[in-house]
């Protein structure tokens, strides 16, 4: 007779496809979450030249388009994030920000268009008189940081672009002005951003009917959203940063109690940046340095991880779980106290990279869970949207973009028609309190007028022994995303899982704190549970189902394969 143990052991291989050398089929299936239909299946596109992926197909078919009419990859990065913004108000966005990591012409590029603190900002303005955090660094024009991605785009094609910028907006404004029926990625939350955006009266109008999420299908037409698309395409940078699309930006902050100004819009500056670079066993990864946290913790997750032979312990068994979560635990702890942006605070690098800081921390992973300071429940709540676009030459993009929740702050530039971020979040309100995100940070990243806060962000290049690209990833769910890319790269290179199994693959997460894993909502979770409670480590599960949503372009068998996030609503498409 089996015991309840063995029962359980059998159910958690079974269900994560097992073994570690073993290379299922590309399609993979694994139980959804218990409230859906059908098994979750990851479907894998290849392609011979070209890709584009993104979270939403409109966005996906309008990079495609772009690079069959011979622009390349950041012409079509170009127009699937201005389709996104439209197509995908959760978290495409002209009110956000973002990170671009490139490979274009053989040159390592990382692009910060990161939101800034107005100049207005100040370290406790999120505060009651009592010291409490408010929700004003969630929802309302408060929240909002300086945008920046209209600068980053029209950045990245200035230096790189081959194609007239004004033509790559054009699916969008078309789709903005004419209209198009909305799919499930248009009204990608629950009641909670129904609620948020009810409290905007041009938020409700654009987005509700009745308080609810306009019904699935309805053809969604915003002519004040073409009207500022049309300025861009025309004015580039200038027609979001000055003239009326400033102005209605400005005029909606008074009218909502922001502090963004003409000033601050006026000298907003995308920073190129040296990306963060090292190798995990053969491979060179590109990430992104700070301000966002990514690239650094990736690194250093990586650095421990490559002390532990993970292909003999097992693709997703207790155990492999168990030394990921123990380096994901030992890297968070890191990118919690130490990082922000490198303008204003000192960055360590060598915590992250050097490789002593990763054999001493390898050093301490035992065979149980070795514990984190006390613990806080996780508000883990979307959105963020992440691209990868790979062109015929082979040059690669990943851009990961956000208004930080879904909807952001839930406030619409009135005439202007987009949402802003609240991004102001990101920041440390408060040393100690827990942000929206469930990541409780410390003071190298409070706020200061004129810095960026820090991101989870990592739009990320994986380079083959080589040279070549062979993973073009990134991802959102704030603190997920690191781990989440983290995983990939060790399911490609470590076990040589096919893309479709290890996207398909159930999701954990640890951050050090709160201290414990955090597991996607499936059934799987019961067996997780089981089996790494005896292990040390406490098991949570996601009440949002997944954790990060990712879409990747992996280079295998001499074609391109993209997949687009398996629980979520967008497409790979390619040529
Ligand atoms: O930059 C960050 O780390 C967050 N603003 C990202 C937010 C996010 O990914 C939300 N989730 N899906």
């Amino acid at each position: 007779m089996l015991t309840t143990r063995i029962r359980a052991l059998l159910t958690f291989a079974v269900l994560i496809g097992m073994s570690a050398c073993a290379r299922p089929a590309d399609e993979v299936k694994v139980p959804a979450k218990p409230d859906a239909p059908r098994p979750r299946t990851a479907r894998v596109t290849t392609s011979d030249s070209a890709m584009v992926v993104s979270a939403s197909p409109f966005a996906t078919n309008a990079g495609l388009a772009v690079l069959k009419s011979g622009g390349n990859a950041i012409d079509a990065a170009v127009a699937v994030a201005m389709t996104l913004a439209v197509t995908y108000p959760a978290a495409g966005n002209l009110g956000g920000g973002g990170f671009m990591v490139a490979r274009i012409d053989g040159k390592n590029l990382a692009l910060d268009f990161r939101e800034a603190a107005p100049k207005g900002a100040s370290r406790d303005m999120y505060l009651d008189s009592l010291g409490n955090v408010t929700d004003k660094s969630v929802t309302g024009a408060l929240a909002a940081g300086v945008p920046g991605s209209v600068a980053g785009l029209y950045e990245a094609h200035k230096k790189y672009g081959t194609k007239p910028w004004a033509g790559l907006l054009k699916t969008a404004i078309t789709l903005a002005d004419s209209g198009f029926a909305t799919d499930t990625a248009f009204s990608d939350d629950d009641e909670s951003g129904a609620h948020r955006l009810g409290l905007d009266s041009t938020s409700a109008r654009l987005f509700l009917k009745d308080g609810k999420f306009i019904p699935l299908g309805t053809i969604w037409k915003a002519p004040g959203l073409a009207a500022t698309l049309r300025r861009i395409a025309e004015k580039g940078r200038d027609g979001f940063y000055t003239g009326k699309t400033a102005d209605l930006i400005v005029a909606s902050m008074k009218a909502g109690g922001g502090i963004i100004t003409h000033a601050d819009l006026k000298t907003f500056q995308p920073i190129w940046r040296a990306p963060v670079e090292f190798d995990y066993r053969g491979h060179h990864v590109i990430s992104m340095p700070p301000v966002s946290s990514g690239g650094l913790t990736l690194g250093l997750i990586l650095g421990i991880l490559e002390h532990r032979d993970l292909a003999s312990l097992g693709w997703r068994t207790p155990r492999s779980i168990h030394v990921l979560a123990e380096a994901e635990r030992r890297a968070f702890a890191r990118r919690n106290t130490l990082l922000g942006d490198p303008a204003f605070v000192k960055i360590p690098v060598e915590s992250f990279l050097s490789k002593d800081t990763a054999t001493a921390l390898a050093a301490e992973i035992g065979e149980r869970s070795s514990g984190s300071a006390p613990s806080v429940p996780p508000k883990d709540k979307r959105h963020t949207t992440h691209f990868s676009v790979v062109d015929a030459k082979g040059n690669a993009v990943a851009i990961t973009t956000t208004i930080n929740e879904s909807y952001g702050s839930a406030f619409t530039v009135a005439g202007a028609e987009f949402l802003l971020n609240d991004e102001m979040d990101d920041f440390t309100v408060k040393v100690g309190a827990v942000n929206a995100m469930g990541l409780v940070q410390g003071s190298t990243n409070e706020i200061v007028p004129g810095k960026r806060m820090l991101s989870s962000m990592t739009p990320t290049i994986v380079l083959d022994p080589s040279g070549a690209p062979l993973l073009v990833a990134g991802a959102a769910g704030g603190a997920y995303i690191i781990t989440a890319v983290a995983h990939l790269i060790v399911s490609v290179i470590d076990y040589r899982q096919p893309i479709g199994a290890a996207m398909a693959a159930p999701q954990f997460h640890h951050q050090d704190n709160p201290d414990s894993l955090v597991v996607e909502n499936i059934p799987w979770a019961d067996s997780a549970r089981a089996f790494m409670l005896p292990l040390g480590h406490g098991v949570k599960v996601s009440p949002w189902g997944s954790l990060a949503n990712v879409q990747v372009i992996h280079r295998d068998g001499g074609v391109w394969r993209g997949v687009s996030e398996p629980r979520g609503f967008g497409l790979a498409a390619g040529y």
